[in-house]
């Protein structure tokens, strides 16, 4: 008894890996959340159960049913996937999701995704790291969470230094802004918001922290903070293959 945890991407179904790809192509049954591309689907064969697990923001407490399913269909013996957005332990539950099955006696195979906190920044030209200009990225959740564990300690990130990717954070923009203004960060700091990445809809907005409040983009947004928030190394004239106004 085995259930694939399948990470299918950001966005584009062409960014899903190989053997997700394989596995979805052998499904009998597949589990999947609200923001996958439809396109992922046509891989599975006619014959397949498809369950559409999908949450809404702030419907988290069917979780719990998810997983009771999960482990349900990982004793049936039938080769089970659950297609996650991105990859499928960055802010997808799927580490909770692989505990009940463990807990349950059933085995899982992870197959790690693209996440949307690399490649939409990426789609729009911003490398999340880039030398002379940051050194680190760190991926942080805007969504406030459980009222009863410790929330982020955005002073502590803003002095950090590095790239903030922040998933889930339009809801709490300003709040997010007053911390790090709070914190030391400048006020004209480089801010790219980037909403459905990496697909057909893919929406960029380059503005500060001053601006960032103003930004209308909704979920699902990726929010990109620092330095590199200001380049868009795709966009630049390439000379000899290689980016004209980068670092050697
Ligand atoms: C519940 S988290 C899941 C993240 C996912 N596991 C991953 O690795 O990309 C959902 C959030 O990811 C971000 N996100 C997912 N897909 C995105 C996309 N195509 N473009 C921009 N942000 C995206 C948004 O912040 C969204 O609210």
């Amino acid at each position: 008894m085995t259930v694939a945890l399948v990470g299918a991407g950001p966005g584009d179904p062409g960014l899903m890996t190989l053997r997700g790809a394989a596995l979805l192509g052998a499904a009998e049954v597949v589990l999947y959340d609200r923001l996958l591309d439809r396109a992922l689907l046509d891989l599975v064969p006619d014959d397949a159960e498809l369950i559409d697990v999908g949450k809404g923001p702030g419907q988290s407490g069917r979780q719990a049913d998810i997983n009771e399913l999960l482990v349900t269909l990982g004793r049936s013996g039938r080769r089970v996937v659950r297609l996650k957005g991105g990859d499928p332990f960055v802010f997808g539950r799927g580490g909770e999701e692989a505990e009940a099955l463990r807990k349950a006696g059933i085995d899982v195979e992870v197959v790690p995704g693209v996440t949307s906190a690399v490649a939409a920044p990426g789609a729009a030209g911003i490398p999340v790291t880039h030398r002379t200009v940051s050194t680190s990225f760190t991926v942080v959740t805007g969504h406030a969470g459980d009222p009863d564990l410790p929330g982020v300690n955005w002073g502590a990130l803003a002095r950090t230094g590095g790239t903030l990717v922040i998933l889930m954070g339009m809801g709490r923009r300003a709040e997010i802004v007053q911390e790090l203004l709070a914190a030391g960060r400048p006020i004209d700091e480089p801010v790219a918001v980037v909403r459905w990445g990496t697909t057909a809809d893919q929406e960029v907005v380059r503005t500060t922290l001053a601006g960032l409040p103003d930004v209308g983009l909704a979920a699902p947004a990726t929010i990109v903070i620092g330095p590199v928030a200001a380049l868009d190394v795709t966009g630049v004239v390439k000379v000899d293959g290689r980016v004209a106004d980068g670092p050697d």
